[in-house]
């Protein structure tokens, strides 16, 4: 502690701004979270654009963007997790859905291929140009080049756009459409380790080209490549961003996962086992065990038995609040532990139950903990802007966003409009709704259970619609990189080194946001 230093010694500035292990201790028994305290600023020659913020959630599972997308089933399905991984996160997928859905989910991360349309919209040989117009029409295509198949998806050849016009509407596509010996193609197995570089050099080689058509061994369709994507994206890619993948080059995903129970309350390991080991044939990187409770012996029990059967894989449970907790964890066989009891934007536990511990202040019990026993920590919860990432991240490894990313486009759930502005619905994994479709089990009830007599820990809202996971993530990132450039830290070692905490007052806490002027464009 400082104040154990020699006085003499001490700088004015060390008496002030404190370091973690200076900080916490010396308030003890506060609950803090971010809006509490605030970060001191430090020499830097460090520009902001200059700083990486790489992590990982284990030994095999590294991260360029310290962000995961929360299991909850209004913010990650499969066009969630692929947008986290593709900036270099990790989407959580949630389980509230049927096991045999959740393997289909974790199936179509995997196989997703940046850039390539996987199930393009195709036409028989036997159609009119003029039901081509209708279904265009119809579904409102933003587009009219369509590949041909027959019945069994058997590549015919391509119907161009130029074609597809009303003085051709009695003509049939085989009569008009380029022959299958004319397309322009690719073979899958010539697709490599980096498709998308394989078809940036083909449209190069074939000037004039603007569709690329992937098909199988059999001469099967199995998707289209466009150059439009393909220039967006290798700009995209020379922005520095690094997706998070594994081995294969495929795009890593993690999967929370339920544990179903026998009638007499005991784990249904055949079950269990089953499960997990589908997900893991698919390709699931991580596995959550979520909960609202982490510290149980059931949460305890089921982590033994998945480590058991699976010695590699990336374990994440939780949640917990405590030392005890973490250390209970960590010695059940988990690599990172979810920190955080009611501190999202949709929870109640802390009012229904009265319980939970404010965020900062877990976090720095649990970072000590996790230090102790070797694990990682994952800051779950309450994060409503990026200045609160950058203080989670002098104390955890990444962090866990819910309604930050629930108003995006690649979130679940569909667009509302009221009174000329988009929502999307949000709603807590404890509240009567959720729980009803599933997530009983991680409030510790019975998911048959009769919801109007079980209090619910969560609630059900909408989030103003955000634009893209590309874009909320682009911002989040650019603020935690200034936040490492102002403590002059160039990665995230360096900045839970020189992280010093002061603690805000209610004042102090009204000056740190736009105040006595008239906000006429609110900041990002
Ligand atoms: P944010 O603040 O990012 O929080 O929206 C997301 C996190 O909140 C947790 N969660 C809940 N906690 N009742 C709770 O007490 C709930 O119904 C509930 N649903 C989600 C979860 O940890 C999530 O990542």
């Amino acid at each position: 502690m400082a104040s154990s230093k020699s006085k003499g010694r001490v700088s004015l500035d060390e008496r002030f701004y404190l370091s973690a292990d200076d900080f916490f201790p010396a308030n003890a028994g506060l609950g803090l979270t971010y809006d509490d305290v605030s970060l001191a600023t430090r020499y830097s020659e460090v520009l902001p654009r200059m700083t990486r913020l790489d992590s990982a959630l284990s030994d095999s599972l590294a991260l360029s963007l310290p962000i995961v997308s929360s299991d909850m089933d209004t913010v990650t399905e499969h066009r969630m997790a692929i947008a986290m991984a593709l900036n270099g996160g990790l989407g959580l997928l949630h389980y509230n859905m049927s096991e045999a859905e959740q393997v289909a989910e974790v199936r179509r991360v995997k196989n997703h291929i940046h850039g390539m349309i996987g199930d393009p919209a195709v036409v028989s040989a036997d159609d009119t140009i003029a039901q081509v117009l209708a279904r265009i029409e119809r579904d409102g295509l933003a587009f009219s080049t369509f590949p041909v198949t027959a019945t069994d998806g058997t590549l015919l050849g391509l119907l161009p756009g130029s074609t597809v016009k009303e003085r051709h509407g009695q003509r049939k596509v085989v009569a008009v459409m380029i022959p299958r010996d004319k397309v322009f193609t690719v073979a899958e197995k010539d697709l490599g380790k980096d498709p998308i570089a394989t078809a940036d050099r083909k449209f190069s080689e074939h000037v004039g080209q603007n569709k690329l058509l992937v098909v199988d061994a059999k001469n099967k369709l199995r998707g289209l490549f466009t150059l439009s994507d393909i220039e967006r994206i290798s700009e995209e890619s020379r922005a520095h961003v690094r997706p998070t993948r594994d081995i294969d080059f495929r795009l890593r995903v993690g999967v929370a996962i339920s544990v179903p129970r026998n009638a007499d309350g005991e784990i249904d390991r055949t079950r269990l086992l089953a499960h997990v080991a589908a997900l893991i044939d698919e390709g699931a990187d991580a596995l959550a065990i979520s909960t609202a409770h982490g510290h149980t012996k059931g949460v305890g029990d089921a982590l033994r038995l998945l480590r058991k059967a699976h010695k590699n894989i990336t374990l994440i449970a939780g949640n917990v609040t405590s030392g005890e907790g973490v250390e209970f964890l960590a010695a059940a066989g988990a690599d990172t532990v979810k920190i955080g009891q009611g501190p999202g934007s949709i929870c109640t536990t802390r009012i229904v139950a009265g319980v939970g511990i404010p965020q900062l202040t877990a976090l720095y019990v649990a970072s000590r903990a996790a230090a102790k026993k070797g694990v990682r920590i994952l800051a779950d919860g309450g994060i409503t802007k990026s200045g609160d990432i950058v203080k989670a991240l002098t104390l955890a490894d990444a962090v866990i966003l819910g309604g930050l990313l629930a108003g995006s486009r690649e979130a679940p759930g569909k667009l509302m409009e009221i009174n000329g502005k988009t929502y999307k619905e949000y709603r807590g994994m404890g509240s009567h709704e959720a729980m009803r479709k599933g997530s009983a089990a991680r409030y510790g009830h019975s998911a048959s259970g009769k919801f109007s007599k079980v209090a619910a820990e969560g609630i059900e809202a909408l989030k103003e619609v955000s634009g893209t996971v590309d874009q909320v993530l682009g911002t989040l990132a650019g603020g935690v990189q200034s936040g490492l450039g102002y403590l002059g830290a160039a990665n995230l070692a360096e900045h839970r080194k020189r992280a010093r905490y002061i603690r805000v007052t209610p004042a102090g806490q009204r000056e740190a946001a736009p105040h006595d002027v008239i906000e006429i464009k609110a900041g990002s």
